[in-house]
């Protein structure tokens, strides 16, 4: 696990965006998975910006999203359809058609199931996630993968924890329904992808990163499981960091691996 501590949350978009931009520029037909949720937020704003700049096009790029509500429709504001649209497809010259977000609009369990086994079928059939963008819970979820959620599941209907809708009530308005129930890839999804990139930022999140990193590998701590990924990077800010024990021997090791990448090995 790479390990990157920055000074400040737009230090990490600017970090995540230029990964984007590798990814998307290296590959012809670039698969990237996304997450939604308040971090990513300012890795998208910086992503349209490059694009309205000419500096990056999504035009063969497809995407997944990790998760999405069920319960509410795909036009509802906070479905993650609508989130994605808002954040980037609208804003961005992506093909919406290469846009994959689970079809969770249904409220016949059968089907949720069939839509979730179709997700899978769809990634596999476009060659799996070259780079996964992650945010990271509270309780230390990725995607909707609650503690407990097993390292090997796949795309399924997950019941949220009552904590994770207390941290998303900020989003809907008070008396509404708010969906306790998503459908989410599943951990042994997100462990297929090439490459993972989690963004966390701010010290409401600092306790999870520092059960992922240097906890117990741990399905408590599903985000742990990204200690046994071999190309997983963490990128955070002082805040996120500021529990680390090994927070100076992360710092090291990045002067070091960009030293090296200068070609000064001494
Ligand atoms: C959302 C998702 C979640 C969030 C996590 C953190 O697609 O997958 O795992 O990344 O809940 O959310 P924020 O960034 O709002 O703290």
């Amino acid at each position: 696990m790479q390990v990157i501590i920055l000074p400040t949350p737009n230090d990490v978009a600017q970090y995540a965006a230029n990964s984007v931009v590798d990814v998307v520029t290296e590959n012809t037909n670039s698969i990237l998975g996304l997450a939604t949720g308040s971090t990513p937020i300012a890795l998208y704003d910086e992503l349209v910006s490059r694009c309205r700049a000419g500096l990056l096009s999504f035009k063969n790029t497809k995407t997944f999203n990790l998760d999405e509500y069920i319960g509410i429709s795909e036009c509802h504001e906070q479905s993650y359809r609508a989130f994605m649209n808002r954040h980037l497809f609208n804003l961005v010259d992506i093909n919406s058609a290469n846009t994959y977000v689970p079809l969770a609009d249904s409220l016949d369990p059968e089907v949720l199931a069939r839509n979730a086994k179709a997700y899978e079928s769809e990634i596999e059939r476009s060659g799996g996630i070259d780079l996964q963008i992650l945010g990271i819970g509270v309780n230390g979820h990725i995607g909707f993968n609650e503690p407990t959620s097993s390292f090997a599941s796949r795309t399924r209907i997950k019941t949220l924890s009552k904590s994770t809708v207390e941290a998303n009530k900020r989003f809907f308005t008070k008396g509404e329904f708010q969906p306790h129930l998503a459908i989410t890839m599943g951990i042994g999804t997100i462990l297929e992808s090439r490459a993972i990139l989690l963004m966390a930022t701010g010290k409401g999140k600092a306790q999870a990163v520092k059960d992922m990193i240097e906890g117990p590998l741990t399905s408590m701590c599903p985000a742990s499981v990204l200690q046994q990924h071999k190309k997983s990077i963490v990128i955070l800010d002082e805040e996120a960091a500021s529990l680390l024990s090994l927070k100076e021997y992360y710092l090291w090791c990045e002067e070091k691996r960009q030293q090296l990448h200068e070609g000064n090995l001494l």
